[in-house]
């Protein structure tokens, strides 16, 4: 028998940023533990599958992943094996009959306490925690993949409905972190020497409707625009990021302080589902395309360069030719820099999975192919406005392809790469001028290195 020090542990992440910070957490949980990194799945006595539930093909990846690993347990009866995230939410105990091998599975909402639940699985049990809890303030240090931009939850759960959308089934309702506790994550990460940091949300203009207090007109005392007020000065930070926003609740104040405040880069990420107003309201958006054309143009009033991405569903249940149309119209208008684009996928426990309008996958994929040809091309006249400019470019990593780059992002979220030694330049801020664009990322020559704003 392995003692515990010597266990080494291997997570998989599927899913959008809530679950890779997640991960992380888990991970910082796991080698508190005395767990050691294991790259390989095949060298790891214990494999946390950290799954998503967004559309069916995600599902069944998991599924594929899983079946592999649960046959090696049959060689290796000492392998524990745990689905987390947001399919283990949805299938709970279903999951165990499906694949008796596993040891836990654990909803989103359990990150935090995984110490605790692989306790009672290393006593024998077999665990399922998926009841609704109040999420424990993190007190654990995660892992984190990099060592200059940080990832920090603000608003864990979702209190929408859209009829398509699984995510407040397994994420659960609202719930709000302390300004207080968000700031000294912040402060840790800068002390740590990150540099860039987006702040999470599922509905991040959600932030704040559940904690206490109000300003004598009534109005709440933490929305999510105060939240930036709040933290843009930490020390040692020079970017801050944010996802996801909701057209439905942006405001002009929020655009206003990223306007104002420099260290808030000039990126908006606002899905707007569908350009169609029928299809809006059967979906339960909350707005209009008007609207959401609106709320575009107010923010290119104030910073006339700011970088638009968005998601995108097609082939919703009931979709005409038209309608759809609608939806290439708004692309085409609007000038997405990055848009993340989806056949509609009918999830179990939402509304529109039981209608009887669904559409024939033949017309979805070919709807998916035009909707994302129109992207690249978009995305390619976006990145036309960068050829020749001076950009600043956060460092991350190397260029995995040409060892000779590094690679960093503008303040736009484009992806870009220069010439340059890694361990020199990581985590610093380059002025680059580009002098190759392609529709989702750029090439450039370094000019001279920024010197931090604050340290
Ligand atoms: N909270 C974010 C998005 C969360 S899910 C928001 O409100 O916009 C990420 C994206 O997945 C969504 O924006 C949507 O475009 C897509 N998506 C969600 N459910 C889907 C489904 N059933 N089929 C296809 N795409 C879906
Ligand atoms: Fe899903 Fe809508 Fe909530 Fe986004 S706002 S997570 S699409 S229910
Ligand atoms: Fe997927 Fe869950 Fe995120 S369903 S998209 S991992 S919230």
């Amino acid at each position: 028998m392995t003692t515990l020090s010597q266990r080494r542990y291997h997570i998989t992440t599927f899913g959008c940023q809530m679950n890779k910070a997640d991960s992380e957490r888990m991970a910082g949980i796991l080698e508190d533990m005395g767990f050691e990194w294991s790259e390989d799945p095949n060298n790891a006595d214990l494999i946390l599958y950290n799954t998503c539930t967004i559309r069916d093909n995600a599902e069944q990846k998991v599924y594929s992943y899983l079946g592999r690993q649960a046959k090696r347990k049959h060689e290796k009866a000492d392998l524990t094996l745990i689905v987390a995230g947001c399919v283990a939410q949805q299938e709970g105990e279903a999951l165990l009959r499906r694949v008796p091998e596993l040891d836990l599975v654990m909803g989103p909402q359990h990150a935090n306490r995984l110490k605790e639940l692989l306790e009672s699985v290393f006593d024998g049990n077999q665990v399922v925690a998926t009841d609704a809890v109040h999420i424990i303030e993190d007190i654990t240090k995660p892992r984190r993949d990099s060592k200059v931009t940080a990832w920090v939850n603000v608003i864990y759960g979702c209190n929408e409905r859209c009829t398509y959308c699984v995510v407040p089934n397994v994420r659960g309702v609202e719930q709000s972190r302390t300004p207080e506790a968000i700031r000294a994550e912040i402060e840790e990460l800068g002390r740590q020497g990150y540099k860039e940091i987006t702040l999470l949300g599922q509905n991040i203009d959600a932030y704040g409707r559940d904690l206490p207090g109000t300003t004598p007109e009534g109005r709440n005392l933490h929305t999510f625009t105060d939240l930036l007020y709040y933290i843009h000065d930490v020390p040692g930070i020079d970017r801050l990021r944010f996802a996801t926003s909701h057209p439905r609740y942006f405001t002009e104040r929020l655009i206003k302080a990223c306007a104002e405040l420099p260290k808030v880069c000039e990126h908006f990420h606002i899905p707007f589902q569908s350009g169609d107003n029928e299809l809006l309201k059967a979906m339960s958006r909350g707005y209009t395309q008007e609207k959401y054309r609106r709320i575009i143009d107010t923010i290119r009033r104030y910073m006339p360069d700011a970088s638009i991405s968005a998601d995108a569903i097609v082939g919703f249940p009931g979709e005409t030719e038209a309608q759809f149309e609608n939806t290439l119209k708004l692309v085409e208008d609007i000038g997405f820099d990055l848009l993340n684009t989806a056949a509609y996928s009918p999830r179990p426990g939402t509304p529109a999975a039981l209608w009887t309008n669904q559409l024939s996958e033949e017309v979805k994929s070919d709807r998916l192919q035009r909707i994302n040809h129109l992207v690249n091309i978009k995305a390619y006249e976006r990145s036309q406005r960068y050829f020749g400019r001076i950009e600043e470019v956060l460092v991350e990593d190397q260029n995995l392809k040409d060892k000779t780059q590094v690679m960093g992002r503008t303040c736009g979220n484009r992806l870009t790469f220069f010439a340059g030694d890694i361990n020199e330049l990581k985590g610093q801020l380059v002025k680059v001028k580009i002098t190759e664009i392609r529709a989702f990322s750029l090439t450039g020559e370094p000019i001279e290195v920024r010197q931090p704003v604050s340290v």
